[in-house]
């Protein structure tokens, strides 16, 4: 195990009816509240209307920021950090999915900066300070609720970036389950994919001795897999919900589950190049690519999917060698992406290899990706090659 420092601040609430809850934590950080969400999921679902009933329970003037795009851009943003300025806004609540949550802390941190807030997202300005932010999550996928990090798109360069920071962590978070019993199936899928993908990226280290760490990763991929069918079928059902839920925010909440452990991230690097250019859902993304980097990595330590395979999808060794165990470890992943209604190639949105050189050369360009094996533009182009 390699030695970590671990902070996370974030306040939790979890639960049915802890949006009655908000006004309360709201108080404390000042009287002009900007809300940030989306297209309207929550005006149909009426959390719109318990929202703004808490804010006014609370006198606090309310600044709206609607319209927050799947894969948030960046023009977006900059509407977001113009509303802060010019209405002396104290504190921001960002209600909706990842994208929401996203744009929300963007908008926190740019507030407060002088210079442009894309400085964040290619590294050339690390962030001081930022406006505080809450957050209601109504999708559970991302784990953006309980994190410093933010993806946000600059449409115009065709380029999607994450930045992280300690500052942009939310104050508190609501997660209500009920709250995703709306979400359409697709967006379940791609959510628990989301959520596993997470879990791939800090499971399959380099780092050894990191047994705890690593049967958190297991049981949360098992508790995915066991209720995202059950979530797909009955969409009200409060425990799958709920356990896909805290599932989601424990797999990207700062670390936690991953502590001392060396992480890879190089499939998502390589899924926001792709979503950059064709604007397609982050998880969609995800399915195809990651069983392909598995399959592109995993002669790196068989040892370690062999014991995907084992403890996770519950595959039998017989007389099988590890790399025999190993692959069909990937291939019950690919099996249960498709089972769940995930895409498994980029033809499925029309994608075919006429960017491909382009997202390679883009995905390389902080230098090679990835950890777990360290991927040049070559490697990259192969991962996308056989994803097509
Ligand atoms: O815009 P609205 O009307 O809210 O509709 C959204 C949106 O169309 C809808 N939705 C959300 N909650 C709903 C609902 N529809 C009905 N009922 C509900 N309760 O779902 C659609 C997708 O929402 P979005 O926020 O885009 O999804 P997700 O949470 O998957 O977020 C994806 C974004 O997060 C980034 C991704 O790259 C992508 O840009 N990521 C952020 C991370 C982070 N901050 O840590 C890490 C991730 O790896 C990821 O990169
Ligand atoms: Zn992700």
């Amino acid at each position: 195990m390699l030695p970590f420092t671990f902070q996370n601040p974030t306040k939790i609430l979890f639960g049915e009816g802890m949006v009655s809850r908000l006004g309360e934590q709201v108080r404390s950080f000042g009287s002009t509240i900007l809300l940030v969400y989306g297209s309207g999921s929550i005006k149909k679902s009426g959390l719109y209307d318990q929202v703004l009933e808490q804010l006014k329970s609370i006198d606090a003037r309310v600044v709206e920021l609607s319209g927050i795009e799947p894969n948030p851009r960046l023009t977006s943003v900059y509407k977001g950090i113009e509303l802060c300025r010019s209405e002396k806004v104290d504190f921001i609540l960002a209600v909706g999915g990842g994208s929401v949550l996203d744009a929300a802390k963007a908008i926190a941190a740019g507030a407060l900066y002088e210079g442009d807030v894309w400085d964040f997202c290619i590294h050339k300005a690390v962030i001081q300070q930022a406006i505080p932010l809450g957050t209601i999550l109504t999708l559970s996928a991302t784990g953006s609720e309980m994190n410093g990090n933010a993806v946000i798109s600059n449409w115009e360069l065709k380029q999607k970036r994450a930045f992280g920071s300690p500052h942009v962590y939310p104050a508190f978070s609501i997660l209500d389950p009920t709250l995703t019993y709306s979400v359409p199936r697709n967006q379940t899928v791609n959510g628990a994919v989301d959520i596993m993908s997470h879990v791939f990226e800090q499971y399959f280290s380099r780092t050894t001795d990191t047994p705890l760490q690593e049967r958190l990763c297991e049981s949360i991929l098992q508790t995915v897999i066991e209720n995202t069918p059950i979530a797909i079928e009955q969409p009200d059902n409060y425990e799958a919900r709920a356990n896909l839920m805290w599932c989601g925010t424990l797999a990207l909440n700062g670390g936690l589950i991953s502590a001392g452990m060396q992480n890879d991230w190089a499939s998502h690097g390589i899924e926001h190049e792709i979503s950059a250019i064709y604007d397609i859902p982050h998880g969609a993304g995800l399915s195809i690519v990651f069983p392909n980097w598995m399959k592109y990595v995993y002669k790196e330590r068989i040892d370690r999917f062999a014991q995907f395979a084992e403890r996770v999808w519950g595959i039998k060794r017989d007389s099988r060698s590890d790399e025999e165990v190993a692959l069909a470890g990937i291939e019950a992943t690919r099996a249960f992406f498709t089972s769940i209604g995930a895409q498994a190639r980029l033809a499925e949105f029309e994608i075919d290899r006429e960017h491909i050189d382009e997202m390679a050369k883009e995905a390389v360009l902080f230098g090679p990706l990835g950890s777990f094996k360290k991927l040049e533009q070559t490697d990259v182009r192969q991962i996308l090659e056989m994803s097509l």
